[in-house]
């Protein structure tokens, strides 16, 4: 069967909601809007962009989004109130192409009784009471059961019937707590697929958490009994442990097209430049052994595999990495010399497009010239540094901070002391001296006193973006202060001024946060 004659599966996205929800990955509005655009390039059909009742911050991220994206549909979640729709609408109004509200109310005994303190006749008239207003709004309206696993089946066959019939055009049923065996979840799915009353009007979605590490296993099952729409994240990121990972199912329908009947519209070649995109915009590095995007998942470390690819690759390859968009050369070597100081632009746009790196006209300019200093301080520039170049030039927030200079001394008899100069926005310079436990410690200090303010030094992580002694150092940290968290990214050939890249980087996003 051809991938065009296959049963269509919509993939409804949900790592900037749902993914950004679970603590240490929070994404700030420029990260969000370009997660949110590689989705729609990626062929997501309906993005999560957020919760807008939960904060400004997210009304702003998905009003934001809905105003970008024009080829998928831009869902907000709310709860089943009327002050939560109205957020989500407002976000949505001006959405550039199809919007969604997506309301949610829990079905499961627990959830009603102890969170909701609900009956099921309550749970059933505002589940349907919330998809009528919402239809004030919005033709398209997603209702979910939450803890619908841990429901009386028909009591939820119930509720989506009386959705349905209020006008909702997708019913989903979330395995909330990652609670459900497989074969058991296909058989729920295919039993509210056939006892729900007008479900050939709706489309069926289901939502699986991956508490047991089941979640893509039980949305596979579900598939093949009939649900139409599976909700997923890029890397799997999600509450607690994560939800079904996106770049599993799409892999799991493509590379065993022999078995399924089912396929999604999504392009995989574009799977691995988002997966990256994800791990670098939350600063959370994906597992080495994780299915698809993980460091070693097309690595052959055994002789007798190496042997054996080599003679012929379909003994231990059952997808070639082209297929997810890694480049075999840039997994073989990536710190391989791509382009050096004398590629032209047009070299330049070739790489980064077979990278799958998409960058708008108008900052392309600026990597142009940041290749060409890194080309004449580096000699070698390979696919990391490219990729490093795009992502640092298109998530950053406007600046209140910036690197004049700076010098640490420091040594294995003397303390470290530090200084550091830097230039705010308004034009002015400010110097500043510190002491401290090492360089870092030191000039983080002097940052702080700088900036007036004290944050929580959360996470420092340094590493080489491409191995090898020449490499560029890439540092992730993450700041707090009164419960808020900002990441910061830097990059740089010398390993403390790319520590102070990512320092400042992180106080821009948290100056830019409270402005
Ligand atoms: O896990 C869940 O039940 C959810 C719903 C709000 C869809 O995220
Ligand atoms: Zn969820």
């Amino acid at each position: 069967m051809t991938t065009a004659s296959k049963r269509r599966i919509y993939i409804l996205d949900t790592t900037l909601r749902d993914g950004e929800q679970a603590p240490g990955f929070s994404m700030n509005l420029p990260e969000k809007i370009e997660v949110a655009k590689r989705l729609e390039k990626l062929g997501v059909d309906i993005i999560e962009a957020g919760f807008p009742a939960s904060s400004p911050g997210d009304l702003e991220a998905v009003k934001t989004i809905a105003g970008i994206v024009t080829n998928s549909t831009v869902a907000a979640l709310c709860r089943c109130l009327e002050k939560d729709i109205d957020a989500a609408w407002e976000a949505l109004a001006n959405a550039a192409a199809n919007p969604r509200i997506h309301v949610f109310l829990a079905t499961s005994p627990v959830h009603m009784e102890h969170k909701l303190k609900m009956t099921q006749e309550q749970v059933l008239d505002q589940a349907a009471a919330s998809v009528r207003y919402a239809k004030h709004f919005c033709a398209d309206v997603e209702f979910s059961a939450e803890d619908a696993f841990r429901s009386d089946p028909d009591f939820v066959c119930n509720v989506f019937g009386a959705v349905i019939e209020a006008g909702a055009l997708t019913v989903n049923f979330p395995d909330t707590v990652g609670y459900a065996m497989p074969a058991e979840f296909g058989e729920r799915i295919r039993y509210v697929k056939e006892h729900t009353p007008g479900m050939e009007k709706a489309c069926l979605s289901v939502h699986c958490h991956n508490d047991l590490g089941l979640a893509v296993a039980n949305s596979i099952a579900a598939i093949a009994n009939g649900a139409d729409q599976v909700e997923c994240t890029v890397n799997g990121i999600g509450e607690r442990a994560g939800n079904a990972s996106l770049e599993e199912l799409v892999m799991s329908l493509r590379v065993r097209n022999d078995y399924f009947t089912a396929d999604t519209g999504i392009d995989s070649t574009r799977l691995y430049p988002a997966s990256r995109l994800v791990a670098k915009v939350t600063g959370v590095k994906v597992q080495p052994n994780k299915a698809i995007v993980g460091a070693n998942a097309f690595v052959h470390q055994a002789g007798i595999h190496q042997h054996g690819v080599l003679i012929n690759r379909e003994t231990y390859e059952i997808m070639t990495p082209e297929s997810i968009g890694l480049p075999r050369e840039m997994l073989e070597a990536p710190n391989r010399i791509v382009l050096g100081k004398h590629s032209g632009r047009h070299a330049f746009e070739d790489r980064l497009s077979e990278l799958g790196l998409t960058v708008d006209p108008e900052i392309l300019e600026k990597v142009f010239v940041e290749f060409k200093n890194l080309a004449n301080k580096k000699k070698i520039v390979g696919d990391r540094d490219l990729e490093a170049l795009v992502m640092y030039n298109t998530v950053s927030v406007p600046e209140t901070w910036v690197l004049d200079h700076w010098a640490v001394n420091t040594g294995s008899a003397l303390g470290a002391s530090g200084v550091i100069r830097l230039q705010h926005k308004d034009g002015r310079f400010e110097k500043l001296v510190s002491m401290g436990d090492g360089p870092i410690d030191a000039i983080f200090k002097a940052i702080n006193q700088i900036i007036g303010r004290e944050p929580e030094l959360e996470l420092y992580e340094i590493g080489a973006i491409t191995g090898g002694s020449s490499s560029q150092g890439e540092t992730m940290v993450r700041i707090g202060m009164n419960g808020k968290h900002w990441n910061g990214r830097g990059i740089s050939t010398d390993i403390i001024e790319s520590s102070i890249n990512a320092y400042l980087s992180a106080v821009n996003v948290m100056e830019w946060d409270l402005r």
